[in-house]
């Protein structure tokens, strides 16, 4: 009555304010976040290792937190550990197919004063363009080598613990995060806060269309310590149905559409110690926090673990408030505490459907018992199954196709062919590794320049819908020198020279619908000045220096041609552009998601701030009918044979070690 009074009001005065209604039994919601907090593994008590992760409940996992390196602006672990932690979750898309596994970067401590990344988010949002650029390639780099196929940035808070230019530079840095994650079809989200003292300082219609969708957090409204609200000395509930409402008609205000929103759900309560044991309504007066559980050892705070195991062991009522949607509980005498169980998850659950809103996310998973209680808990409220065959053990429909909105990944005709990987990322789903015909105990991998480590290596991907191929190496002599080439019923789908004093290996598959248009296509033996492509193969596609990026340098403008035989060039090698990255070795050129690399180079990068660079460029096709309209020679290596020459000098007298790839050219001409 009183909400709909509230409404005209506003509708009167005009306002964008009346949120979208969708019927709470027909609405559903597909799109179930949970956060892993890296703490899950060091705990006294409750620990949950990544691997205990609730299978067939959630869509994405988001790994709390990534951090930045306050100067160079790389993204780094938070801890050495974590590298483990990351390995452990993204292996679960191989039991939860479709899943996601994003990188949560920032949180409460990131920010919060003292710490020595305290203004890192202020300081890349003001940064120039070449310093965002470092971060930007060091997350790609790190996204590609740990497998996360989003990112969320957990800034807490702009301006309130920044600075009054981060109001205009967030949206900026947005937007320039975006552009460079598009091009791997990788995610964006970023925390906001509930409460309007902080959310005033976000400039929501300029952000918005950056992000595909906002973690709104709606728990953690009140509490002690380090808790989003002004110090009122009353106990409150930590998260409420009322303030929910009245938060998310901030966001309607600001015209955001309710599909980007998630509404967050935490795995713990908040409690107080009571002032006087005999007043336990909100409103009544605190000491301090209540006392910290054993697991969570955090006064104020208890896992819902914990929770849960306190009102089995003591025979705890708690007391259901319905419209607040939250229960409390008071124990043994001056303890007072709120937290959510599957009857609260049902009524905000009902609320978010009625909202029309996205998603929703937990934080964090790891909060949960070993039963996963409260999970199962959320995916009853939210009336979602549980997505998993108990008989296969499989998921019954992946992740990703039960999410029709923003975030699910599409379809490409290049997913019928083989394609090496980018260095260190792993077969994207629907695809399988192959094994080496020759070495059945390996998988088909190029390490590229002979470095065993993973995220320079490069691992052959086949489609599981048609027949795998059978494939090898091929060219390496006793002697250590390589001829490269495949026997002529075989597809040549990449090269390398790891392991060879002269010469190259080439990647040999067997001919099947996955390899065919390879088949069809090769490189030229010899370098060439001009187009000219082998005889019989009269299409030419590309030239590059170092073929499909595994050969020998060719001299100054010569190249190696790429050419194919039959009608007109496959529709896999069209579409193609050439992309090129500065400071990289061979590794850091990596095609965007679809799409698939057909040749590789290195070159020299005049006009930066440095004044001169190496870097690496690699040519990638996104394949359909639409013919090239790009110039094949590469944009970047033109004829600066000189330049070039100056730049390798400049680059070995600051640091004496030849360039991977320049060694050959250099030695030639010396
Ligand atoms: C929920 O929020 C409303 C509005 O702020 C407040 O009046 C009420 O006491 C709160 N309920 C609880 C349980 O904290
Ligand atoms: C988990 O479930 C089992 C079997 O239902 C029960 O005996 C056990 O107490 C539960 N453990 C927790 C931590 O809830």
């Amino acid at each position: 009555m009183l909400v709909g009074i509230i409404l005209v009001f506003l509708v009167t005065l005009g306002l964008p304010s009346v949120a979208a209604t969708c019927n709470v039994n027909s609405q559903s919601i597909t799109r179930v976040i949970g956060y892993y907090d890296s703490s899950a593994v060091s705990r006294p008590c409750a620990a949950m290792m990544p691997y205990f992760f609730p299978q067939g409940i959630y869509s994405h996992i988001y790994f709390a937190s990534g951090s930045i390196h306050p100067d160079t602006f790389e993204v780094i672990p938070s801890a050495e550990r974590d590298k483990k932690l990351y390995t452990y979750l993204s292996a679960l898309y191989m039991r939860d197919l479709g899943q996601e596994l994003w990188l949560s970067i920032g949180g409460w401590a990131f920010s919060s004063h003292g710490a020595p990344t305290a203004t890192t988010f202020s300081d890349l949002a003001a940064a120039d363009i070449n310093q965002q650029n470092v971060f930007f390639r060091s997350l790609s780099r790190f996204m590609h080598t740990y497998h996360f196929v989003g990112v969320d940035i957990d800034w807490q808070y702009p301006v309130a613990a920044g600075r009054a230019e981060d109001y205009v530079n967030y949206p900026k840095f947005l937007a320039n995060l975006k552009a460079v994650l598009d091009e791997y079809k990788f995610g964006l989200s970023i925390t906001l806060p509930t409460s309007d003292h902080y959310l005033q300082h976000f400039d929501l219609a300029a952000i918005e269309p950056s992000v595909d969708w906002f973690n709104f957090m709606t728990y953690d409204l009140h509490g002690t310590g380090q808790i989003g609200d002004e110090w009122t000395g009353a106990i409150n509930a930590h998260t409420n149905l009322t303030e929910i409402r009245n938060s998310l008609n901030l966001l309607w205000h600001r015209n955001i559409p309710p599909f980007k929103v998630n509404m967050g759900i935490s795995f713990h309560g908040r409690s107080y110690t009571l002032s006087d044991p005999s007043c336990t309504e909100p409103g009544c007066p605190f000491l301090s926090g209540g006392d910290a559980g054993e697991c969570s050892m955090s006064a104020g705070t208890l896992f819902n673990s914990e929770i849960n195991r306190r009102i089995h062991q003591d025979n705890l009522i708690p007391t259901l408030d319905s419209t607040a949607a939250i229960k409390t509980l008071t124990f043994p005498t001056d303890q007072w505490l709120s937290y959510d169980d599957e009857d609260t998850f049902k009524l905000k659950a009902d609320f978010a459907k009625s909202q029309c809103l996205g998603g929703v996310f937990v934080r964090s998973v790891d909060e949960d018992d070993r039963n996963h209680t409260f999970s199962k808990g959320l995916m009853a409220a939210l009336g979602n199954e549980l997505n998993l065959d108990l008989k296969t053990g499989l998921t019954k429909v992946a992740f990703n196709e039960k999410s029709t909105t923003a975030g699910s990944r599409s379809q490409s005709s290049q997913n019928q062919y083989c394609r090496f990987a980018n260095c260190g990322a792993a077969c994207p789903n629907g695809f399988t590794e192959v094994v080496r015909a020759d070495e059945p105990e390996q998988i088909m991998q190029d390490s590229m320049g002979g470095s065993a480590a993973s995220e320079q290596t490069r691992t052959l991907c086949c489609p599981t819908s048609g027949k795998v191929p059978t494939c090898q190496w091929r060219g390496a002599l006793e002697t250590g020198g390589c001829t490269g080439g495949c026997n002529s019923d075989e597809a040549e789908v990449g090269t390398s020279i790891a392991g060879c004093t002269s010469g190259y290996q080439s990647a040999c598959c067997s001919i099947t619908k996955s390899t065919e248009p390879w088949a069809q296509c090769k490189w030229s033996q010899t370098c060439q000045s001009d187009d000219t492509c082998p005889s019989g193969y009269n299409h030419f596609v590309v030239g590059s220096r170092r073929g499909s990026g595994g050969r020998q340098s060719c001299n100054g403008e010569e190249h190696y041609n790429y050419c194919c035989s039959g009608s007109s060039v496959p529709d896999i090698f069209s579409k193609c552009e050439w992309t090129t990255r500065s400071n990289g070795d061979d590794c850091s050129g990596s095609c965007p998601a679809d799409s698939v690399r057909v040749a590789g180079q290195s070159v020299f990068l005049s006009g930066t701030e440095s004044g001169c660079s190496f870097g690496s460029e690699v040519y990638c096709c996104s394949g359909g009918k639409v013919p090239n309209t790009h110039t094949p020679v590469s944009a970047v290596h033109k004829e600066q044979t000189a330049e070039e020459f100056r730049g390798y000098l400049q680059q070995f007298l600051a640091n004496p070690v030849i360039p991977e790839g320049w060694a050959d050219r250099v030695v030639e001409r010396l």
